[in-house]
């Protein structure tokens, strides 16, 4: 997406050909910071720490990760190890087991002097692939909101509300949830996006925000807890969020607080979609509640905010009294009798086993 004038992925190689270039997202939306990272133990920083997020961002983060092993070791050894070292960065989104397996499988069966090259051109392939998912889930997701549209009388706007980011910040362009608001955008359909906060680490203030402000999307930013009384007042047309993980019966893993907003949804009648690309789909898991690994981070998260000062420092500043412990459980599951649909690149399914499976059929049987 355009930033100033300027189009931009969230990562791409870099002009020496084997590095790569990312946005460095801890510093939005005050400064944006391109790093270029060139080893494999960069990639894992960038991941754990977060200088990349979202679920599609994580994944083509770990293939590019891989390929840099290649260069230097193209043996399976190599390949197990570095996928054993990136797949425990982030444990919850899906994307990151997804690319690393399409990246072992692909190369395994290459002659090891093949491999880097190989390597490379999966990587890129699996970023512009992300770019088409994206794209595609939009245009599913736009038949939605022109329909929302059509009952609006003149001039009013489709509302939505949306939790963390799952914008083109989380993927490499478009975003999911996203996709379908720049689309309509583009249309001419008048849309206002109520960007909850998203604590501790305020992915809805400091990403999605910064998104909304920078393609001129009418914007509300909101309080995580300000979601049911929108609703409750009528506010709210639609909510739409991505996911980290969703499983085979259409549970919806997804940042922290989303489960609430579903909550507040069912109860005021409020449609409640979720937007993925199929790779976000793990086909061996049913019960999400159960079965999704939950990550949980630092409580500094919690107790520390990020924030830019008065004389334009970013800068750390505690909440909470030193002594007070946080817990920090990063996502929670929304069950699948909550989503009105999942909005995917190959349409809207029912967020079912059988939903899923009539727009998938070749994981029909999966286990
Ligand atoms: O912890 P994060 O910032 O990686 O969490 C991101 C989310 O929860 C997104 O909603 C999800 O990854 C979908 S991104 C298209």
């Amino acid at each position: 997406m355009k930033v100033a004038d300027k189009h931009y992925r969230t990562i791409w190689l870099n002009e020496d050909g084997w590095s790569v270039d990312l946005i460095d997202q801890r510093w939005l939306p005050h400064e944006l910071r391109v790093e270029t990272v060139r080893s494999v133990d960069a990639i894992a920083t960038a991941i754990r720490d977060m200088w990349v997020r979202g679920a599609p961002l994580i994944g083509v983060t770990a293939a590019y990760g891989v390929a840099m092993r290649m260069r230097e070791d193209a043996s399976d050894a190599a390949l197990d190890a570095v996928w054993d070292v990136l797949h425990e960065t982030r444990p919850t989104a899906i994307n990151l087991r997804w690319a690393l397996d399409a990246m072992r499988r692909h190369l395994r069966k290459l002659p090891e002097a093949e491999r880097a090259e190989a390597a490379y051109k999966r990587a890129a392939e699996i970023a512009d692939e992300d770019v088409e998912l994206n794209r595609n889930i939009g245009r599913h997701g736009l038949e939605i909101i022109r329909k929302i549209a059509a009952g609006k009388k003149p001039g009013e706007p489709v509302n939505i509300l949306t939790h963390c980011n799952a914008g083109w910040l989380a993927t490499v362009d478009y975003g999911t949830a996203t996709s379908p608001i720049y689309l309509a955008m583009e249309e001419g359909i008048s849309v206002h996006v109520y960007v909850d906060e998203t604590r501790p680490r305020n992915q809805g203030a400091q990403l999605t925000a910064w998104e909304m402000a920078g393609h001129g999307v009418p914007h509300t930013l909101v309080v995580d807890n300000a979601g049911g009384h929108l609703m409750q007042h009528g506010m709210v047309d639609m909510v739409i969020v991505g996911t980290d993980r969703t499983t085979a019966e259409g549970d919806v893993c997804n940042k922290i607080g989303t489960y609430l907003k579903a909550l507040a949804a069912r109860d005021n009648g409020v449609p409640f979609y979720v937007a993925l690309p199929s790779p976000t789909i793990d086909w061996t898991v049913r019960d999400g509640v159960k079965e999704i690994p939950i990550e949980e981070r630092s409580g500094d998260e919690v107790s520390l905010v990020w924030g830019k000062d008065e004389t334009g420092a970013v800068r750390q500043v505690r909440i909470s009294p030193e002594a007070t412990p946080a817990g920090n459980p990063a996502f929670d599951v929304t069950p699948a009798r909550l989503v009105t649909g999942l909005i995917t690149e190959r349409g809207v399914a029912d967020a079912s086993a059988e939903g899923l499976r009539a727009l998938f059929p070749e994981h029909a049987g999966a286990d």
